[in-house]
């Protein structure tokens, strides 16, 4: 009996894992899935993102999202904090790796036409989901409060602010004002820590159930 087996029946004899999660808990994977890699894409951006949920709760131990604190409280995690240099390197690196990851992850759907009747509904909730990913990693970069993370902003919403009609609007909205400052830090951090990780969880939730529901495509 392997390790897995005795977990999975002590748990089996207390809370009747039989009858209430088999889809879930026994549910071997097809064998074009173990043995292609591409299938591994979105575990990858998975996994990212778990480090990505961690390595942030420890961030913001020490994180002052203010114009006055914010650049040197992460000076403070740079050079005082214990593992902190580590802790924030681990963030910025998994932030990268989960973006490539997402891209090719859509790249791997487009071209096995894994998109296609009955998935068209996940590659809808992946696009939104790709979204999600990239206004983490543009909300994200204003948080150290230096001179990139600044003009990377004022280009940033320059360009939202370009888009015809409804631009002006999105612009104000994410700035809170004409031009990036207080306002803009206090969203940016709500919108990075609060808004985006509820809208995500709640779309990786119907992501992993309609791949469950409709199982992974390909032959079998
Ligand atoms: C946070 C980002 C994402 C995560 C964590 C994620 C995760 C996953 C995982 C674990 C799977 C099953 C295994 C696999 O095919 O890799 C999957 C399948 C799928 N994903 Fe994503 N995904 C993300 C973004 C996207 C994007 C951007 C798209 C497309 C626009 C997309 C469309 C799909 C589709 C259509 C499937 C079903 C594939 C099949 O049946 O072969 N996903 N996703």
């Amino acid at each position: 009996m392997t390790l897995y087996d005795k977990i999975y029946k002590w748990l089996d004899d207390r809370f009747k894992l039989r009858e209430l999660l088999p889809p879930i808990v026994k549910h071997p994977a097809p064998t074009n899935v173990v043995s292609n890699p591409l299938y591994c894409l979105g575990g990858t951006a998975f996994l990212c993102f778990l480090v990505l949920v961690v390595t942030g709760m420890f961030l913001a131990f020490y994180y002052k999202p203010t114009p006055d604190e914010a650049y040197k409280s992460i000076q403070h995690i740079m050079t005082e904090v214990p593992l902190g240099s580590l802790i924030r390197s681990i963030h910025h690196w998994s932030a990268n790796v989960m973006i490539a990851a997402v891209m090719l992850h859509m790249i791997r759907i487009y071209f096995m036409g894994a998109y296609k009747k009955p998935r068209e509904l996940n590659w809808v909730v992946g696009i939104f989901l790709f979204l999600i990913v990239t206004t983490f990693g543009f909300s994200g970069y204003l948080l150290p409060w230096d001179q990139l993370a600044l003009w990377a902003t004022k280009i940033g919403t320059g360009i939202a602010g370009s888009i015809p009609i409804v631009g002006g609007y999105i612009a104000l909205i994410l700035m809170g004002g004409n031009d990036i400052g207080a306002e803009t830090m206090t969203r940016f951090f709500a919108i990075h820590v609060l808004i985006l990780p509820a809208v995500i969880v709640t779309l990786l939730i119907l992501h992993f159930m309609m791949v469950r529901i409709q199982g992974i495509s390909g032959r079998l």
